[in-house]
């Protein structure tokens, strides 16, 4: 039997198209698999990473954090994984700068303890949405104490339990307002903090109150309501004001700055998780962050909550995906759909039946 060979979207130089082209085969080293991927997803982040070349640290590059396939090879001592599993992983070239650790290739590494065994009852396609949004929900939700998310630029530090496979809504007696409910991390973030016991609120579109409300939300209130500030306050205020976390902002714009601030500032203060630089100049009872979604902390939740809370039905493959095409050539058209905006989906990539 041959050897397989691997080709990657590569990355030239910053600003410019990918390029389909032959790159090594990966090897695992401890603690790593190779994954054979069936599907990838696109990120904004992976945009920002073409456009601009953040976090690029070796050129080329291969980008992407998001895929799903079969084990190819095991690193030594590995035991979670064999050759064959089916699984997902959050790939990890942003901070590695490897080229074999990004998603964009028909073989990828990916971290053990960032993968997880897909059930055979769900695609690759629906469970490729999962791995970079969970990250980041579990780093919104879950961090302890502040870490750097940029120079200058703390992480959000809400302390809030792990998803579990029993915890019931408000079992917990806290409160979290998602703003962006229907964004990809928004939906994981309103999952895993209604996984764990947390009541959420949602902020989301009225198109898109339904995958809220699939995700856990109590309540959903329309992101264009132009009493949106009372809104929100009033449904905090019905669970009880001293339940209130803070929130986390999956949209993190100037715009939902200022809905976070005045909310915030009505419900005396809180913490504010956001996806991008935090505000400059919050009030002092208000604790501002920025997630960084590669982070240990979502060991546990990949080791133990990821796969059974997939096959039971607690955590679900939202938002649903679009298939963009099948192949490494249709990375790129599903990066520039993905610049363009989507609405309640997560846009793939297939690359095996
Ligand atoms: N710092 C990190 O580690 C990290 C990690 C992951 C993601 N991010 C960042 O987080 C952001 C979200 O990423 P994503 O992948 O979740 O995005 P996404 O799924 O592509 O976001 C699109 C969704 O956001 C909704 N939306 C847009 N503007 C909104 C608003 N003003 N209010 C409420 N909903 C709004 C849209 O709903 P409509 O249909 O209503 O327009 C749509 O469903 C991106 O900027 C990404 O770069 C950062």
């Amino acid at each position: 039997m041959s050897a397989p060979s691997n080709q990657a979207a590569w990355l030239l130089a910053a600003g410019s198209p990918l390029q389909v082209k032959e790159a090594p085969i990966p090897t695992a080293g401890p603690g790593e698999m190779v994954v054979k991927n069936f599907a990838v997803a696109i990120n904004p982040l992976d945009c920002h990473m073409q456009d601009h070349g953040v976090f690029v640290q070796q050129w080329p590059a291969i980008i992407g954090c998001d895929v799903a396939g079969e084990v190819y090879e095991v690193g030594h001592g590995v035991e979670r994984f064999k050759k064959g599993d089916r699984v997902i992983g959050h790939t990890i070239n942003l901070v590695s700068g490897r080229p074999q650790d990004g998603a964009f290739a028909l073989f990828t590494t990916v971290p053990i303890d960032k993968a997880a065994i897909l059930p055979k009852s769900i695609s690759y396609t629906d469970g490729v949405v999962v791995p970079l949004a969970l990250e980041g929900a579990v780093c919104a939700l879950s961090v302890k104490t502040p870490g750097i998310a940029l120079p200058g630029v703390s992480t959000p530090a809400l302390g809030l339990p792990y998803p579990s496979l029993e915890a019931r809504v408000d079992s917990v007696g806290r409160t979290l307002v998602v703003y962006g409910g229907s964004s990809s991390i928004g939906s994981m973030t309103t999952q895993l903090a209604t996984a764990a016991g947390i009541n959420v609120i949602a902020i989301s579109g009225a198109h898109n109150f339904d995958i809220s409300k699939q995700c856990g939300a109590i309540k959903v209130v329309d992101r264009k309501d132009t009493l949106l500030v009372e809104r929100v306050v009033e449904a905090v205020a019905e669970y009880g004001q001293d339940k209130f976390v803070g929130i986390f902002d999956a949209i993190s714009s100037p715009e939902t700055y200022a809905d976070d601030v005045a909310i915030l500032d009505k419900l005396h203060g809180g913490h504010l998780a956001c996806t991008h630089p935090p505000p400059a100049n919050v009030p002092a009872n208000v604790t501002a962050g920025m997630i960084f979604a590669v982070n240990d902390v979502a060991t546990p939740v990949w080791r133990n909550f990821v796969t059974p809370a997939l096959e039971s039905g607690r955590l679900k493959c939202l938002p649903p995906p679009t298939v963009v095409g099948k192949g490494l050539e249709h990375i790129q058209d599903a990066l520039k759909k993905s610049a363009a905006g989507v609405s309640a989906t997560k846009l793939v990539v297939k690359l095996e039946d």
